[in-house]
Order: structure tokens, then sequence, then C-alpha cells
């Protein structure tokens, strides 16, 4: 009881900065959670848009967030999707039913940034996506390029391999998923406090098969 209480604590490692909450996410399991080969989940993926009633976990949730741009080389903190000038310019946001978090690839962790169901916001005129348990919404940063000229070309060409990055390990998970660009920007700009320099580029509603 001890262990899992202490174990527990380890996991959901909680600190508070600037009132946001920080919750550290299990380490991703990126070779155990798949035996499936890239060749394997090249032919298997496609766009799902039905999901069953079914809450996705911690441990599916690391590894995906891993694997859509989690860092895979510490020694120089690059990460699994490349990116122009390696400005890493994609931020994951997260919806789920208890509230919004962005993800962060450093410490690999969770923060939290309002309670409100987005997932609805998300959906915009497409009603399966609210029926994903999990959604995420890919934002580049423009501000991390040094060329404004070429900053939304190279934002948009990021979030595509981040979005592939997601399709993929959806597949290798056993996860249904679709990328999409229709949703309701104004409401989540606003949710998010976006600016004009981050761009709300793609979504991905994320469910069990069903
Ligand atoms: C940039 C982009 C935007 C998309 N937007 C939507 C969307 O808003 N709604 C939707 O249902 N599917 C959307 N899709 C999914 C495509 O419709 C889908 O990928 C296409 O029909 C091919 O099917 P497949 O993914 O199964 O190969 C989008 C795909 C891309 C790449």
């Amino acid at each position: 009881m001890k262990r899992f209480f202490l174990g527990s604590i380890a996991c959901m490692f909680i600190l508070s900065t600037f009132g946001q909450t920080a919750t550290k996410l299990p380490d991703p399991q990126p070779l155990k959670s798949s035996k499936m080969t890239l060749m394997q989940a090249l032919q298997q993926r496609h766009s799902v848009r039905e999901y069953a009633d079914k809450g996705i976990g911690d441990n599916t949730l690391s590894t995906l967030l891993w694997a859509a741009c989690g860092i895979n080389r510490p020694a120089d903190r690059r990460i699994t999707a490349p990116s122009a000038i390696n400005a890493q310019d994609i931020v994951v946001y997260v919806c789920k039913a208890d509230g919004y978090y962005r993800y962060e690839a450093d410490g690999h962790k969770l923060v939290k940034m309002g309670s409100t169901d987005l997932r609805p916001a998300v959906a915009g005129r497409q009603d399966f996506a609210k029926t994903a348990p999990v959604c995420l919404m890919l934002v580049s940063d423009l501000t991390k390029f040094r060329n404004p000229s070429r900053s939304r070309e190279f934002g948009a060409v990021d979030a595509g391999y981040v979005s592939q990055n997601i399709c993929l390990a959806c597949t290798a998970l056993g996860l249904a998923t679709v990328p999409r660009a229709s949703m309701d920007k104004e409401t989540l700009a606003q949710a998010l406090q976006l600016g004009e320099n981050q761009l709300l580029l793609l979504n991905h509603p994320v469910g069990w098969p069903k």
C-alpha cells in the first residue's frame, strides 16, 4: 500500500508554476507498448471518425505525446518530429472531459490550463469529434522562427510532421484518430490565450476504435 502510495506520488509529481499545475506523465514506453513495425503502421494507418466509449490511460497518453513531439535525444534536447531550423515550434494541447492541458516535452509533463471541456469547440461542426476521450490540438508558435516571411509556411509543415507522428503512433498503439483542420478556432484561441503569432493548425480526436 505504502509503495503504491509513494509510486502514485512519484508518478503524479505535481508542482505549481504561476498558478498552473504541472503533472509529470509516466515514462513513455515506445518499445514495450507496441510490436508493430513502421511498415505495418504505414500499411494500416487510416482516418477513423468513430470511437468507443472508453478513456485513454496515462501510460498510453504518455507514449502518444512522446511520439508526437517528445524528446528522443536528451543529450541535445531534440525531439521525435523534425522542425525547420530545429525551431520546435509546435505546441500540443490536450483536451479531455476534465479540462485542457499544454504538453511540455521538457520534463514530459502536462500543464493544466483550465477546467472547461473544450472538445465541443474542437469538434466544431463535426459532432463525432466530441465523442473522442482525448483531442489533441497543434499550434505553431511562429515567434520561434527567425525569418518572419517564411514562418507560416514552416509552421504548417512542422505541424504536418507532428500530425503524421500522431497518426502512426495511434495506429501502432491500437488507437483511432483523424487529422482535422476544422474546429471552432475563435473559441479555442480565446481559451488557449493564443496571440497573433500562435497559429492553431490541426487537431486530432483520439480514442479506441469501436
Ligand atoms: C490538413 C488536413 C485537414 C483535414 N481536415 C479534416 C477535417 O476537418 N475533418 C475530417 O473529418 N477529416 C479531415 N482530414 C482527414 C482527411 O479527410 C483524410 O485524411 C482523407 O480523406 C484521406 O483518408 P485517410 O486519412 O483515411 O487516408 C484532414 C486531413 C488533412 C491532412
